[in-house]
């Protein structure tokens, strides 16, 4: 941990402080009375600069923190080594490999005598940790999930078997879909498809595999780009949607053989599997920015290429049997945090504000009861309205300092 990473690490976490002023107001709010006093905190969120300014704020309301990135690629080691030199526990680096990762995991959660009193994850592998193993967390009074495949999946584990901790699932907001999701990892999509590739999209043909709220935001800028976006859909609603925003939409055996660039966005494993691989057109530039890293096959992609060469450190270009070349981005992780630095601060301010405010106010609860909490609507309102307060915006919503609009 060299001087000049810890200096450009505060650096960065200065800046983003400053695009950030609904965190940093709910930090001024309620830091004073440092309601974490006790709290032992292990988080598992991907290790940017916003994060950071989150992590800054429940340290100032008291908390001990232990804290992973969660993946190979996301964790600025400038801002680790920020935080370290604050005394807050970090675990990982960039470029670890998935077993040093699910080993970092191991660590976070294990790292507080007595085990962690509050999880904040993004995956939910903390919780599934805290799941297996209650023994390892006596004293965990709740966890938050910000991931839709994380909230997903819980919502499964407790159709199944009822949570025996209480989970706050901070995905299912109005603001994260429409803002972070959308204009958040739109933007921060295609800007790290550039990065990597430096390549002109006007012209192109971009294909978006999966039309929620991610990927509707990766067509949507890349449109913008001047790119011919088409559409792969699992379910008629959204090939409905896709269609009527302008966009073609068609299977992705037929998507496949014309894209020059596709683009994943499913937040489900094996979409992109050997039986396309093979009718992909020569040339094409794969990325993935789903939550899930095997969204992109791969293993197969692996096993059928003739040849494999890194062209650089972010491009790696498989040769199949027929000669047909495919460049695989990022090795299939988040192009997002993989080539770019993940979402802009403005928009994650508005979902990690959410997420603190459902710490805060869970933790000031005297007891709660396992199970699925969801973010009151209200809640997420008045984020929308602190937001828009930050930006200048005046609207209909009742707005306190506004005094409304009439
Ligand atoms: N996910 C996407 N972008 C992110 C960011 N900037 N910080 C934390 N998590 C993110």
């Amino acid at each position: 941990m060299s001087g000049s990473e810890i200096q450009a690490g505060e650096a960065a976490l200065q800046f983003a402080r400053g695009e950030m002023p609904v965190l940093v107001s709910i930090e001024e709010e309620f830091a004073s009375s440092r309601p974490l006093a006790g709290a032992r905190i292990a988080g598992c969120l991907h290790l940017t600069k916003e994060t950071g300014v989150l992590i800054e704020l429940l340290h100032a309301c008291g908390a001990d923190i232990a804290w992973t990135g969660g993946d190979e690629v996301s964790t600025q080691d400038e801002i680790a080594a920020a935080l370290r030199g604050r005394g807050i526990a970090i675990y990982g680096k960039r470029g670890m490999t998935t077993d040093e990762v699910e080993a970092e995991i191991g660590a976070t959660f294990a790292h507080h005598e007595g085990g962690p009193t509050i999880i904040i994850d993004n995956g939910a592998r903390l919780i599934k940790m805290a799941i297996e193993a209650p023994e390892a967390c006596p004293a965990l009074v709740f966890a938050t999930e910000k991931t839709t495949e994380g909230c997903a999946e819980l919502r499964e584990i407790s159709h199944a078997d009822p949570l025996r901790l209480p989970v706050f699932l901070v995905n299912d907001v109005t603001t994260k879909w429409e803002v972070d999701n959308t204009y958040g990892t739109g933007q921060s999509t295609i800007d790290g498809i550039i990065r990597a590739t430096g390549k002109l999209l006007a012209g192109k043909a971009f294909l978006v595999c999966g039309y929620g709220h991610v990927g509707r935001g990766v067509a949507m800028r890349a449109a913008g780009q001047g790119a011919r976006v088409m559409v792969c859909c699992r379910t008629a609603a959204t090939a409905i949607r896709a269609t009527l925003d302008g966009f073609q939409v068609l299977p992705l055996e037929d998507a496949i053989a014309r894209a020059d660039i596709l683009c994943t966005a499913t937040g489900r494993p094996d979409i992109v599997r050997a039986e396309h691989l093979a009718l992909a057109k020569d040339g094409i530039t794969l990325a993935n920015t789903g939550h899930s890293v095997t969204e992109i096959d791969v293993t197969a992609l692996e096993r059928v290429a003739r040849d494999t060469t890194d062209l650089t450190g972010l491009i790696r270009r498989y040769t199949m049997a027929d000669g047909r070349k495919i460049h695989l981005l990022g090795r299939g992780g988040l192009i997002n945090l993989a080539a770019a630095t993940g979402n802009p601060s403005e928009v994650m301010d508005v979902t990690f504000a959410n997420q603190a405010l459902s710490v805060l106010q869970a933790a000031a609860r005297p007891s709660l009861s396992p199970g699925i909490y969801e973010v009151s609507e209200e809640q997420d309102e008045s984020v929308a309205i602190r937001k828009l307060i930050a930006m200048n915006v005046r609207c209909d919503a009742r707005m306190p300092e506004a005094g409304g609009m009439a």
